[in-house]
């Protein structure tokens, strides 16, 4: 059945360019189609789109109270250019005092499972409820950002999601992408041209030297094969979890 439905999409959207894709889905999957965003070049380039050219897709982002100064500054100067309010899903506040409280404010650089499970708390959770409704779940991965990535399709089913997901910037690749922002006047996030690349939250993103992989700024303590943060791993046991915590 899903197989089918991605199967239909992937023919229905493949000769169109962008904007075709989003405009064509917009209207395939009317109010149940979402775009998250964390203010990063790859997602200020599909935000620009849909709103330069008023498709109808939400937009919301997942915010950790943990995300650098400049990146609410590029919150704030987005809805400001484009006349839009980005919408906040903020993690349950039970749950935050509760971790930190029990282990503090910096538990993540401890082990895999406590940055995991605060990662849970702060993104896989709000997203659970961010996607409720949603049929179709758009995102700014690359397929190029990681060797975990490479295998990406423009259209996946999420089982942990219960959505289709679509990667509209599937074969970008850097160049493109800093092409895009030379031709574009799009808000931009000042820490870009300090070195760092791909930009989470503050205490787990550090600049990048030229050379280093897209990625190693992220979550730098840990192994490179582990570093995704459960929203793009296809079922997690944090959504599990959270499904019974509700
Ligand atoms: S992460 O899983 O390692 O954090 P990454 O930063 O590469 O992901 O971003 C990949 C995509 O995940 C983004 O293009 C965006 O669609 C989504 N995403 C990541 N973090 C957030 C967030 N805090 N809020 C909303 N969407 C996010
Ligand atoms: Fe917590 Fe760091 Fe994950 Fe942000 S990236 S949710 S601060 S562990």
């Amino acid at each position: 059945m899903q197989k089918d439905k991605i199967y239909f999409l992937q023919k229905s959207t493949e000769s169109k360019d962008i904007i075709e894709k989003l405009k064509f889905l917009a209207n395939q999957f009317k109010g149940k189609i979402a775009f998250s965003t964390s203010f990063g070049q790859e997602d200020q380039i599909i935000t620009d789109i849909i709103l330069k050219n008023n498709i109808d897709i939400k937009i919301f982002t997942l915010d950790t109270a943990r995300f650098f100064e400049e990146t609410y500054k590029v919150w704030e100067n987005t809805n400001k250019r484009y006349d839009y309010k980005i919408e906040a899903y903020f993690p349950k506040p039970e749950l935050v005092q509760k971790l930190v409280s029990e282990k503090g404010p910096y538990s993540f650089y401890e082990s895999i499972e406590n940055r995991k499970e605060c990662c849970n708390i702060r993104k896989v959770e709000p997203l659970t409820r961010a996607l409720e409704g949603v049929d179709l779940w758009i995102t700014g991965l690359r397929a190029e950002q990681s060797q975990a990535r490479n295998e990406l399709q423009f259209f996946e089913y999420d089982e942990g999601f219960k959505t289709i997901k679509f990667n509209p910037l599937k074969d970008w690749d850097y160049n493109a992408v800093s092409k895009f922002f030379k031709e574009n006047d799009v808000p931009y996030n000042s820490l870009h041209d300090k070195g760092f690349i791909s930009i989470g939250c503050s205490p787990c993103t550090r600049a990048i030297k030229e050379g280093d992989d897209i990625r190693a700024g992220r979550w730098w303590w840990e192994d490179k094969s582990k570093k995704e943060c459960g929203l793009h791993e296809a079922h997690t046991e944090a959504t599990v979890k959270f499904d019974t915590i509700k």
